[in-house]
C-alpha cells in the first residue's frame, strides 16, 4: 500500500506579512484583489495571516463541498464571528453543531414554500411606493437607498412594523449597528461608532422584546403574518421552541444578513443591465411576455427564466462574500496538507467563480452559460456559492431571489437608468480595490412598457 506523506500546513505556499498585523492591513486595502494576487502566485492552495490568526485558503468546488457540507464537523462558524456576537448576538449564521441543527430546524418554515408567498404582497407594496419618489430624485447614492429599502421590506416582514414612525426608528438603529460592525476601533463608549451600536442594538432588544411580549399574549397562532409570528409558533421535531432572547438574536441577524446582501447584488444587476443594453432589452421582452402591463403577482415570479440566469451571473462575478472563513476545530488534512487545530479555513466564492475549469471565458459576463445545455454550474455541486452551501446554506435563498425579482421588475417598468461609474471604468470588476456598489450613482428617467 502506498505511504502518503503529509506536509505540514507551515509548508503552504504564501507570506505572513508584519509582526502582529500579519497581511490584514493589505487585505483592507485592497479587498478582491488580495486573494486574487495570492490565486495568481501561488495557485490553489496559499496561506496567509491576519493579526494573529495564520489562515489556508482552498480554492476548489472539491474542497468547498469538504469544507462547507462533507467535514463540517471539523469546523466552526461561531469561533470565526465571536467579535462581533456584542452587536449582532448568537445567531444561527455564528452558531455550530448541534445547537445549529435545531435553530436550522425551527427556522426553515419561515423562509420556504407558503411562507415566502405570503411576504409576497407586502415586498411589492412596500417597493412600489419606495421606487415611485425616484423619479423624484437626482444623483441616488444607491447602495444606501437600496439598503434603505431593504430595511424597511425587512422590518415589515420581519416584526410587521408599519407605522413609519417605527421603521424610520429601527432604520437608524440598525444604521448605527451596521456602522459599528464596520468599524475596526471597538471601544465600546457612546462617542464611537461600536459605542452608538452597542446602544442601537440595546434599542432594538427593547422594540422586539415588547412585541414578543405582546403578540405571547395575543396567543394567536393561526395568524402567521410575519417572520416573528413563524419564529415565535415554530418547533422542531421535539417540540422544542426559541425563547425571546433567541428571537431577538435570530431577528437582528436575519435582518442584517438580509439587508446588506441583496442591496449589494442589486447595485450589480443594475450596474450590469446600464453595460449591456442587449440584456436589457431581452429582460424587458421577457417582461413583457409575462407580466405584460399586469400588476406584478407571485406567480409571475417563477417564469422568469432569463432574469433568473442573469440575477446567478451577478452572483458568479460579484458574490457578496469574496470568501467565507472557519475555524478549524479538528484537524483537517486537503491537497496533502494538515491544517491543525486554530487555523482558519477560507473557501472562495470569488476565485470558484473565476475557475476556467468550471466557467468558459470566467471574466466575461454572460448569463447565457446558464442557460440549458450548457448550465456550467451543473458541472459541480459547489462550483456557484454566492448564497454559500452545506450546512450554512443561505436560508434566505429564496427570500432574496423574491425581492430582487420584485425590485429589478418595478425599475425594468418604470425607469431607464445611468450609473456612474461608468460601465467602461470598471467592469469586468475583477480587479477592484475597493467596494465600489458602495459608492455607485444611479439617476433615473421614466420608461413606459410598449
Ligand atoms: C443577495 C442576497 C444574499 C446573499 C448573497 C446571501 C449570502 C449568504 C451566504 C454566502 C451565506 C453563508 C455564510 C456562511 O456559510 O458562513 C448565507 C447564510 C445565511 N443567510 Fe444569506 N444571503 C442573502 C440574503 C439573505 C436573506 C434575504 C436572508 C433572510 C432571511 C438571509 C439569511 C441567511 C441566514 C439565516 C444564513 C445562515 C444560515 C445558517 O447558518 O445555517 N440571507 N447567506
Amino acid at each position: 500500500m502506498a505511504v502518503k506523506y503529509l506536509k505540514s500546513a507551515e509548508e503552504i505556499p504564501g507570506s505572513y506579512g508584519l509582526p502582529y498585523f500579519g497581511e490584514a492591513i493589505e487585505l483592507f486595502k485592497e479587498q478582491q484583489c488580495f486573494h486574487l494576487r495570492r490565486f495568481n502566485r501561488y495557485g490553489p492552495v496559499y496561506k496567509t495571516k491576519i493579526f494573529n490568526t495564520k489562515i489556508a485558503c482552498f480554492v476548489s468546488p472539491e474542497a468547498n463541498q469538504r469544507i462547507l457540507k462533507d467535514e463540517a464537523d471539523k469546523f466552526s462558524s461561531r469561533q470565526v464571528w465571536k467579535f462581533i456576537e456584542p452587536l449582532l448576538g448568537n445567531g444561527i449564521i455564528f452558531q455550530d453543531g448541534v445547537k445549529h441543527e435545531r435553530s436550522r430546524k425551527i427556522m426553515y418554515p419561515a423562509f420556504h414554500g407558503q411562507a415566502i408567498a405570503v411576504y409576497f404582497e407586502i415586498v411589492r407594496n412596500t417597493v412600489e411606493n419606495f421606487l415611485a419618489k425616484w423619479q423624484h430624485k437626482k444623483n441616488i447614492f444607491l447602495f444606501n437607498d437600496l439598503r434603505q429599502l431593504n430595511l424597511i421590506i425587512g422590518c415589515q416582514l420581519f416584526f410587521g412594523a408599519q407605522a413609519e414612525s417605527e421603521v424610520e426608528k429601527l432604520n437608524q438603529w440598525f444604521s448605527d449597528l451596521v456602522e459599528g460592525i464596520r468599524t475596526v476601533v471597538r471601544w465600546d463608549i457612546p462617542l464611537t461608532k461600536f459605542g452608538r451600536a452597542r446602544i442601537a442594538r440595546g434599542k432594538i432588544e427593547e422594540f422586539l422584546s415588547s412585541i414578543i411580549a405582546r403578540r405571547r399574549k395575543e396567543n394567536n397562532s393561526e395568524k402567521l403574518e410575519d417572520v416573528l409570528d413563524l419564529l415565535i409558533n415554530s418547533t422542531d421535531e421535539e417540540g422544542d421552541i426559541l425563547s425571546d432572547s433567541e428571537i431577538i438574536n435570530e431577528a437582528i441577524g436575519l435582518l442584517y444578513l438580509a439587508h446588506e446582501n441583496i442591496a449589494k447584488m442589486l447595485c450589480w444587476v443594475l450596474f450590469e443591465l446600464a453595460g449591456n443594453p442587449d440584456w436589457l432589452s431581452k429582460l424587458r421582452q421577457e417582461q413583457s411576455e409575462i407580466i405584460s402591463k399586469d400588476r406584478l403577482q407571485f406567480l409571475h415570479l417563477k417564469n422568469l427564466t432569463k432574469i433568473e440566469w442573469f440575477l446567478k451571473e451577478v452572483e458568479r462575478i460579484y458574490p457578496s462574500l469574496y470568501t467565507i472563513p472557519r475555524a478549524v476545530v479538528e484537524d483537517f488534512e486537503c491537497e496533502g496538507y494538515v491544517i491543525p487545530k486554530n487555523w482558519f479555513v477560507i473557501v472562495s466564492p470569488l476565485l470558484t467563480h473565476r475557475s476556467p475549469l468550471i466557467y468558459k471565458n470566467p471574466d466575461k459576463f454572460d448569463p447565457l452559460r446558464f442557460a440549458p445545455p450548457r448550465q456550467e454550474d451543473k458541472k459541480h455541486p459547489f462550483a456557484l456559492i454566492g448564497f454559500g452551501g452545506g450546512i450554512h446554506q443561505c436560508l434566505g435563498f429564496e427570500l432574496a431571489q423574491m425581492e430582487i425579482k420584485i425590485i429589478l421588475s418595478m425599475i425594468l417598468k418604470h425607469y431607464n437608468w445611468e450609473i456612474s461609474p461608468k460601465y467602461g471604468e470598471i467592469a469586468p470588476a475583477l480587479q477592484a480595490t475597493k467596494k465600489i456598489e458602495e459608492q455607485m450613482t444611479i439617476d433615473v428617467f421614466p420608461h413606459s412598457l410598449t
